[in-house]
C-alpha cells in the first residue's frame, strides 16, 4: 500500500460570501486570531506526515504563494531587533525547499475542476485533499487519524460529521454502511440533497483521502447546472468500482466560508489559548451582557 505523502489544497474559489475582503485578500489568508486559515490547515497536514504541499490557486491568490515562501527582508530586520522567538517561528512553519507546488485553476469551475487541475502533481499515488475553509478542532488533528484509517483499510476515505436537519442541504451528505476498523463503509454520496432525498445527517467535513482514480472520472465529468463540476459526484462514481469507506471526526468543525462560521472559529480558538482565554471570556461575557439587554428592552418596547 502506498503511503499518503501529497495533500492537496484547493485554493481557486472566489469566496464571494467574504466580499468585498475577498476582491484583494483570497479568503484563505484571513485570520483565525493570529494565523491565516490556510496555515492551520497545512499544520494539520504536516501532523499527518504529509510531505508535500499542492496548491491548486487562481486569480488574485498569488500572495498564497508568497506566505510560504522565505522572506529573507523580514527574517533579517527581525534578528537585527533581536526578535528571535517570532524569527524562530517563522522558519519553523516555512515548508522546506521543494515540498510545495503551486498550479492554477484557470477558471472557477468548481471543487472537482481543481482537484482534477492537481492530477500532473499528484501522480499516480493516493492523496490527501483538505478544504481549507474547514478548520477543525481536535486533540488529534482529523487527517491524522483517517491516515492511521486509512493504514487498516487501504481505498479511498471520507471524514464526515453531523450536521443539524436545517443544514442538511447546505453540505454533501452520505449512506452509511457497516463498520470497518475505526470507520465504516459508504452506501451512498449526495451533494446538496434534495428534500426528501437527504440519506443521513452525516455530512462530507472538507477531509478526503482519495485514489489517483479520481481523475479519470473527473476528467470524463460534465458540469452540472451551476456550471461547476462537483467532487461528491465523481466520488460516488468512483465508490462503486473502488473501496470508500467514511471516518466519523469527533472534534469540531468550523466553516469558515460562511460568516458564523469565521467568527465561531475565531471565538473558539482564542478561548483555546492560555494567553488570550480569560481576557476573551471577560470581553464575550461584557459584550453578551450588552447584547441581552438591548435585544430585551427592544422586545419591550415591541411588545
Ligand atoms: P466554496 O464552495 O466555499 O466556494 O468552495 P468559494 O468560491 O470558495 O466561496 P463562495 O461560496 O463564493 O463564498 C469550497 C472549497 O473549494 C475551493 C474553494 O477555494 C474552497 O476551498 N474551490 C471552489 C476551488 O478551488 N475552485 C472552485 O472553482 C470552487
Amino acid at each position: 500500500m502506498h503511503k499518503v505523502r501529497k495533500a492537496v489544497f484547493p485554493v481557486g474559489g472566489l469566496g464571494t460570501r467574504f466580499l468585498p475582503a475577498t476582491k484583494t485578500v483570497p479568503k484563505e489568508m484571513l485570520t483565525v486570531v493570529d494565523k491565516p486559515v490556510i496555515q492551520y490547515v497545512v499544520d494539520e497536514a504536516r501532523a499527518a506526515g504529509i510531505e508535500h504541499l499542492i496548491f491548486v490557486t487562481g486569480r488574485s491568490k498569488a500572495v498564497i504563494e508568497d506566505y510560504f515562501d522565505a522572506q529573507v527582508e523580514l527574517y533579517t530586520t527581525l534578528a537585527a531587533r533581536g526578535k528571535k522567538e517570532e524569527l524562530e517561528h517563522l522558519k519553523d512553519i516555512q515548508p522546506h525547499p521543494g515540498t510545495t507546488s503551486f498550479t492554477r485553476q484557470q477558471q472557477p469551475l468548481g471543487l472537482g475542476h481543481a482537484v482534477w487541475c492537481a492530477r500532473e502533481l499528484v501522480g499516480e499515488e493516493p492523496f490527501a485533499l483538505l478544504l481549507p475553509d474547514m478548520l477543525m478542532q481536535a486533540k488529534k488533528g482529523c487527517l491524522s487519524e483517517m491516515v492511521e484509517l486509512y493504514g487498516k483499510t487501504g481505498g479511498n476515505i471520507v471524514s464526515v460529521q453531523e450536521c443539524r436537519p436545517e443544514e442538511a442541504r447546505q453540505y454533501g451528505l452520505i449512506g452509511k454502511g457497516c463498520s470497518i476498523a475505526h470507520g465504516f463503509r459508504i452506501t451512498t454520496m449526495v451533494e446538496k440533497p434534495q428534500k426528501g432525498k437527504i440519506p443521513s445527517n452525516l455530512y462530507i467535513n472538507g477531509r478526503y483521502i482519495l485514489q489517483a482514480g479520481i481523475f479519470k472520472i473527473l476528467e470524463q465529468q460534465e458540469c452540472d447546472s451551476d456550471n461547476e463540476i462537483q467532487l461528491t459526484d465523481a466520488m460516488l462514481k468512483l465508490s462503486a468500482i473502488e473501496p470508500f469507506y467514511g471516518f466519523h471526526f469527533r472534534g469540531k468543525t468550523f466553516d469558515c466560508g460562511s460568516k458564523t462560521g469565521f467568527i465561531k472559529a475565531n471565538v473558539a480558538f482564542a478561548l483555546a489559548r492560555d494567553d488570550l482565554r480569560d481576557q476573551v471570556i471577560l470581553t464575550l461575557n461584557d459584550l453578551l451582557k450588552d447584547a441581552i439587554r438591548k435585544r430585551a428592552s427592544y422586545m419591550d418596547t415591541e411588545g
